[in-house]
């Protein structure tokens, strides 16, 4: 019995002392003391102008939502009466304010029901689609998906795809 507690007590010692040099060695991924304190970024504004003046960002990936590439400030009001995204993106008026109709999946609800205008599930755009700021990436990435083809050109891709496997 005295030397089982004998043996527990040098396992819990050594445990600690291992712990206490882990916490010495810890190197903090911010740069920072483990402890200190987030320091607040500077906040930077977006490089997007007047809609109607910019070009769309390329794609990276096909499954992407698009990025925003114009500014979205005094236009970004998204509640439950209203959606200014909406009132150049709907069905209703994209025409009319030369800007790209949401997205064909955005007519789709979640029951797969094809619907007029854009489903009530993606009422939130800026949670899929950002606006931009020049700032460098945080974290590097690699990842690379399956290219965007444009709409237009998705026939004539999937051909070219074929010929080449023949
Ligand atoms: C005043 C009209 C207007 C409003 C309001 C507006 N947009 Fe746009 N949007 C445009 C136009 C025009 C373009 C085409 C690129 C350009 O000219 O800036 C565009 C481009 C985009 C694109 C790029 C599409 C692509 O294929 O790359 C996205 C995404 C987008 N807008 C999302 C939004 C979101 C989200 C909101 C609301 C926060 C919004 N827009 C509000 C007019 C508008
Ligand atoms: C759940 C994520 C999500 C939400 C919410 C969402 N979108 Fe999209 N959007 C996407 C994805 C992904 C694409 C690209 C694939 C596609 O066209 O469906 C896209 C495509 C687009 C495009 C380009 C269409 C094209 O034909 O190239 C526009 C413009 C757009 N969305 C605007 C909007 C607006 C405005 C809203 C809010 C009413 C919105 N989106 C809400 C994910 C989202």
């Amino acid at each position: 019995m005295k030397t089982q507690l004998k043996l527990s007590m040098a396992v819990l010692a050594a445990c600690f002392s291992f712990s206490a040099a882990a916490a010495d060695a810890a190197k903090s991924m911010r740069g920072l003391d483990v402890a200190a304190p987030d320091p607040v970024a500077a906040e930077k504004s977006y490089v997007g102008k007047r809609p109607g003046t910019q070009q769309p960002v390329a794609r990276t990936f096909s499954t992407q939502p698009p990025v925003i590439p114009h500014a979205v400030e005094n236009f970004d009001e998204i509640n439950l009466e209203t959606n200014q995204c909406l009132d150049c993106h709907g069905a209703a008026n994209y025409q009319k304010k030369k800007a790209p109709k949401v997205g064909d999946s955005h007519f789709v609800n979640r029951d797969g029901q094809k619907l007029d205008e854009a489903s009530a599930g993606r009422h939130n755009c800026v949670q899929c689609h950002v606006p931009q700021v020049d700032a460098p990436p945080l974290v590097d990435s690699d990842f690379k998906g399956e290219p965007y083809v444009k709409k237009t050109d998705a026939a004539t891709a999937a051909a070219a795809k074929k010929t080449k496997k023949n």
